[in-house]
């Protein structure tokens, strides 16, 4: 899958920040918008209305209802401002199918989402959306709309979860934050739990009140604004089919409603697996990617995502032993790779208990284990691309040079001098998205409010040792994640926290509560979503099917290249059918140090 002429970067990157709290990441960076597109140009429609952008895509801001719980999750009537009462606008960036709606070769949208949980579908779908098409299309047979849209909160969708009028006190927390006492520690652990309850009080000073958009960010939320985009796509297509005079039957679908065509990565997949859950009988084809536990998730258990994490730190030590002098991290006197992860468990160890500092671009900053920690975590998550530069700012580090661990640009904010201007209303959308990290915690702490299990010190406590002991590695950076919600203050007002699950496929006529099966896409070894989680979501989801991609790092289509897992994707969004469950497929590439390229592998 490799970028085409046609895929563009949408989100030019000008910070390099990475929050910690986006577990599930797949698109983190801070990015600038392309300006040759002007968004305040859309007024928000209940219909969705498209107009051409970056070149070859189409664009609209799709006006929803900002709470759903005010409509009991019903569509106010169309082009009604009166009802329904204060909106989000939903941002979609679609790249159309290579055939015209009234092609019988016209197989309707597919819907995407990135991960984080706050990665920017739009972003993605500039960037991968004719990767996707080619993937998916079936030449003369099956053409579909690419759908990139942004969930609530998040980039271009309004209104802006964001906590900071300035994006130079955005960076300036971040490094402070990054400069705590380690959490071994007990000083650290107790700072960080403040620093959890202060970041609540700060997103409630900047969105106080009943409206506070942080109340709408829900996964459930999301799930229902993608139930709307379905229908609002599938009235199009109608509109212009009639037009067309090709209208099939009755409402183009034979009176069945319309449903959900999607490819969700890693977060993605809890709001795959909510939307299945909540819409079972609206489901089409659902392809999840690198799972994430929606039960562990939604009551802040944290305890189903680290299960693999050494086990992805030892094939990257592996990696750098068997490169041999070809790895900085390898010296001459190791005799396996248990010698290299001694050093760097040392490495924590020391700085766990003695933080140093180093200068960097003319800043100063603390260097912790946490750092490091975070460091490793990211790099992870696409080991082709991060092996080598991982060992060489280890090796650095090691020697006591920390400039590369600095300037990685998933670990740290960089230029915080950015000028960025803040949205002059609540219903434009930003210029740059900076906001992710709020908007991640808006939508990971609003989900598991009502079981949140750091609201106290002491629960805060033993769960942190629980994920301390599941990673020694990585656990310190993931910490900060369920630590950022100790006193999140936005319950949410629509939601959905199980039971997860939807039932077989039923060929009663009539019966449109069933769902098609789930695909569902894993990597043999992933250190933020490990396979155990892909068997116990197909569990919960008759007929689905699970495929396991041999290879390392964070979700099958994103980490490596192979023609099996794309064929089963493609055939399985042609005819609705999934391998035998546990079908095991080869990968191409495989990370190495020195660097060595995976033609086809989209760089995201
Ligand atoms: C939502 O449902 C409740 C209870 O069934 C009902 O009282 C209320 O009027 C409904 N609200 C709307 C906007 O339909
Ligand atoms: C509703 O829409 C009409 C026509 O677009 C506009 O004149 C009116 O001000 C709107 N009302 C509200 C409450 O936004
Ligand atoms: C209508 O049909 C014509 C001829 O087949 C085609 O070129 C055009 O793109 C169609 N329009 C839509 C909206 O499908
Ligand atoms: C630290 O490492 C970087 C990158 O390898 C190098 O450019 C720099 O000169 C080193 N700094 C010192 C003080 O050795
Ligand atoms: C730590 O993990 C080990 C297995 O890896 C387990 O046996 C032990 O109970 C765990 N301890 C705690 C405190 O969770
Ligand atoms: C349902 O339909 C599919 C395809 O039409 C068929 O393969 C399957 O056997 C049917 N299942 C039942 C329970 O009738
Ligand atoms: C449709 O199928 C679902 C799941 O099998 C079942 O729970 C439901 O009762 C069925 N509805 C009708 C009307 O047969
Ligand atoms: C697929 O296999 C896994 C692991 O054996 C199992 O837990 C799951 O229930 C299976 N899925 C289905 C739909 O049977």
């Amino acid at each position: 899958m490799s970028p085409t002429t046609s895929s563009r970067t949408f989100w030019s990157m000008t910070v390099l920040l990475t929050s910690p709290a986006l577990a599930f990441n797949t698109f983190l960076h801070t990015r600038q918008a392309d300006s040759s597109f002007d968004w305040t140009a859309i007024t928000p429609t209940a219909d969705l209305q498209y107009h051409p952008c970056y070149t070859n895509f189409q664009c609209a801001r799709l006006r929803v209802p900002l709470d759903w719980s005010r409509t009991n999750g019903t569509t106010p009537p169309l082009n009604s401002n009166s009802t329904g009462g204060p909106f989000a606008a939903i941002a979609l960036v679609t790249l159309p199918a290579t055939v015209p709606s009234s092609n019988p070769a016209y197989a309707g949208p597919i819907l995407i989402n990135p991960g984080g949980p706050s990665g920017s579908g739009t972003g993605m779908a500039l960037q991968l959306a004719s990767m996707i098409q080619a993937l998916v299309d079936v030449p003369g047979e099956r053409h579909y709309d690419i759908v990139g849209f942004d969930p609530r909160g998040v980039a271009l969708t309004t209104p802006s979860a964001s906590c900071y009028e300035s994006h130079y006190d955005r960076s300036a927390d971040t490094i402070r934050a990054a400069g705590l006492p380690s959490v071994v520690t007990e000083q650290g652990l107790k700072m960080r739990f403040q620093m959890g309850r202060g970041v609540g009080e700060l997103c409630a000073q900047a969105n106080p009140g009943e409206e506070s958009v942080f109340r709408y960010v829900s996964t459930a939320t999301v799930a229902r604004d993608m139930l709307e985009i379905v229908e609002r796509s599938h009235e199009l297509v109608v509109k212009a089919q009639r037009t067309n005079g090709t209208a099939k039957g009755c409402g183009g679908g034979g009176g069945e409603k319309p449903r959900l065509q999607y490819l969700g990565f890693s977060y993605g997949s809890i709001l795959g697996n909510t939307f299945a859950s909540m819409f079972p009988g609206r489901v089409g084809r659902m392809v999840l990617d690198g799972i994430a536990d929606a039960d562990d998730y939604m009551t802040a258990t944290w305890s189903k995502n680290l299960i693999d994490a050494e086990a992805a730190i030892d094939h990257f030590y592996q990696t750098c032993f068997d490169a041999g002098s070809g790895c900085a991290l390898r010296q001459p006197t190791d005799t396996s790779s248990a010698d290299i992860r001694t050093r760097i468990s040392t490495l924590l160890a020391f700085l766990q208990q003695s933080p140093v500092s180093a200068i960097h671009n003319g800043r100063l900053y603390a260097v912790t284990s946490f750092l490091i920690s975070e460091a490793i975590r990211v790099s992870l998550y696409s080991p082709i691309a991060t092996y080598e530069p991982l060992s060489l700012a280890l090796a650095d580090a090691l020697s006591g040079n920390f400039s590369r661990i600095l300037s990685n640009p998933n670990v740290m904010l960089r230029d915080t001098r950015l000028d960025v201007c803040v949205e002059q209303t609540p219903s434009t959308p930003p210029q740059t998205y900076i906001h992710s990290e709020e908007v991640a915690l808006g939508i990971i702490c609003g989900d598991s409010y009502s079981s949140s299990t750091t609201h106290d010190f002491p629960s805060a406590t033993s769960l942190v040792s629980r994920i301390l002991n599941q990673s020694a590695t990585v656990g310190e950076a993931w910490t900060k994640i369920p630590l950022s919600c100790t006193n999140w203050p936005f319950r949410p007002t629509y939601s959905f926290t199980g039971p997860f699950g939807s039932p077989a496929p039923d060929n009663s006529s009539g019966n449109t509560t069933s769902a098609t099966p789930l695909l569902i896409l894993s990597t043999r070894t992933d250190h933020a979503t490990p396979l155990a989680n892909a068997y116990a979501l197909s569990a919960l989801h008759d007929g689905s099917a699970v495929v396991v991609q041999e290879s390392v790092g964070h979700c099958a289509l994103l980490s490596s290249v192979s023609q099996c897992t794309y064929g089963i994707v493609r055939e399985y969004f042609r005819s609705g059918t999934v391998p035998a469950n546990g079908t095991v497929c080869e990968a191409e590439c495989e990370p190495a140090i020195p660097f060595r390229a995976c033609p086809g592998l989209s760089e995201i």
